[in-house]
């Protein structure tokens, strides 16, 4: 039997989902799954065993002995790439990019996606990415694509990278997150979409708790 709703939460880069999905997790006492971090880890680990992107069969190998963990930690959870903690990693430049790259190669959608309805299998999860309510979970309990304006996204991940002591140029932010929107639209599966039954909401000019609090109110009222 399911412990709960299965919730996603579709959208662009730093449009404010994960900050979003994280909050609503621990007050519903969900699971919090955040599946561009499974990407990210592909790509850490072509990386590391130096395959390029056209290298499939190699890519295909290595997606059959990979281990991704995503452990439960207050302040964010830990990424575990082969009993690795690759968190931090993961969110560095190369890697971002590499993702994106990465993740248009149908062997690894079919992969993370396979994983991820495992995860989600017994409900009370919130997973967040760009293909949750298209294709992870069609038949999700509640869908939201959330959406902001690029120069308010671009300053979020300004932000973020001055908190972690990178000094990155606003431009240089804004330019990646242009391309990487342009690569996950368009590419030929599951490309970045707005499921048909999604809710809408534009965090452009909400702060985190509107944010929280408007999915938690739609979650609340039941389905
Ligand atoms: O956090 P941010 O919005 O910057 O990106 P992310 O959610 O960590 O995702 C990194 C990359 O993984 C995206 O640019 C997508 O190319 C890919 N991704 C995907 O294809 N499908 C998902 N469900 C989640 C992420």
């Amino acid at each position: 039997m399911k412990k709960g709703y299965v919730i996603a939460i579709d959208g662009p880069a730093a449009s404010g989902k994960s900050t979003t999905a994280k909050l609503l997790a621990a007050r519903l006492e969900y699971v919090y799954i955040d599946s561009g971090a499974m990407y990210r880890a592909c790509a850490l680990a072509a990386l590391q065993n130096k395959i390029g992107l056209q290298e499939r069969k190699k890519i295909k190998s290595m997606l059959d002995q990979i281990d991704i963990q995503i452990k439960y930690h207050p302040k964010g959870n830990k990424i575990i790439l082969n009993g690795e903690d690759v968190s931090k990693r993961i969110r560095k430049a190369d890697i971002t990019k590499l993702s994106s790259e990465i993740a248009v190669i149908d062997i690894v959608r079919k992969k993370m996606v396979e994983l991820q309805r495992k995860i989600g299998k017994d409900g009370a999860v919130i997973m967040d990415g760009r293909d949750i309510g298209t294709v992870v979970f069609p038949n999700a309990d509640f869908k939201f694509f959330m959406i902001a304006d690029i120069k308010t996204r671009a300053k979020r991940r300004w932000l973020e990278a001055k908190e972690k002591g990178e000094d990155l140029s606003l431009e240089s932010i804004e330019k990646e997150l242009r391309w990487r929107d342009e690569n996950d639209a368009n590419r030929k599966i599951s490309p970045l979409k707005r499921a048909k039954d999604a809710i809408d909401i534009d965090t452009s000019d909400m702060s985190i708790s509107e944010q929280v609090d408007f999915l938690y109110k739609i979650i609340n009222q039941g389905k």
